[in-house]
């Protein structure tokens, strides 16, 4: 009788997995953005004195971290944040990045 009900069981369950299994983990890009929009505001649209990541082109983006990337004394300057940030993202994480905030150039 038990072994009978299981299939149904783990039938009936199933819309109830379902959600769950749609849950995928974060992107990496997300996981970051989350990071970013931290100090870039909602979206990174910008936040008091942080400037908008929105609007600019992705390339100007990228050039812009691939510079602090460049420069490794900028990484460590007192008051150079981004530096920081833009030192530990890998090359493709850079790109998505300036890809998921800017625009086509
Ligand atoms: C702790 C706060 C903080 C976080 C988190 C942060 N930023 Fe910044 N970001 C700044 C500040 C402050 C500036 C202004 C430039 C400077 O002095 O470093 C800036 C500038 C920038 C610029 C240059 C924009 C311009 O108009 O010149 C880019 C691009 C950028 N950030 C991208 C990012 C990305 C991508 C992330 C996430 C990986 C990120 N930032 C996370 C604080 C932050």
């Amino acid at each position: 009788m038990a072994r009978r009900c299981l299939p149904w069981l783990a039938l009936a369950s199933l819309p109830l997995a379902a959600p769950l299994l749609a849950l995928e983990p974060p992107s990496t890009v997300a996981r970051w953005a989350a990071a970013c929009n931290g100090c870039h505001g909602p979206e990174g649209r910008g936040s008091g004195a942080m400037p908008a990541l929105r609007g600019q082109s992705a390339d100007a983006l990228a050039a812009k971290l691939q510079q602090w990337q460049d420069d490794p004394a900028a990484a460590t300057a007192p008051g150079h944040v981004m530096a920081r940030f833009a030192a530990i993202l890998e090359p493709e994480t850079l790109r998505a990045l300036a890809d998921h905030y800017g625009t086509a150039p």
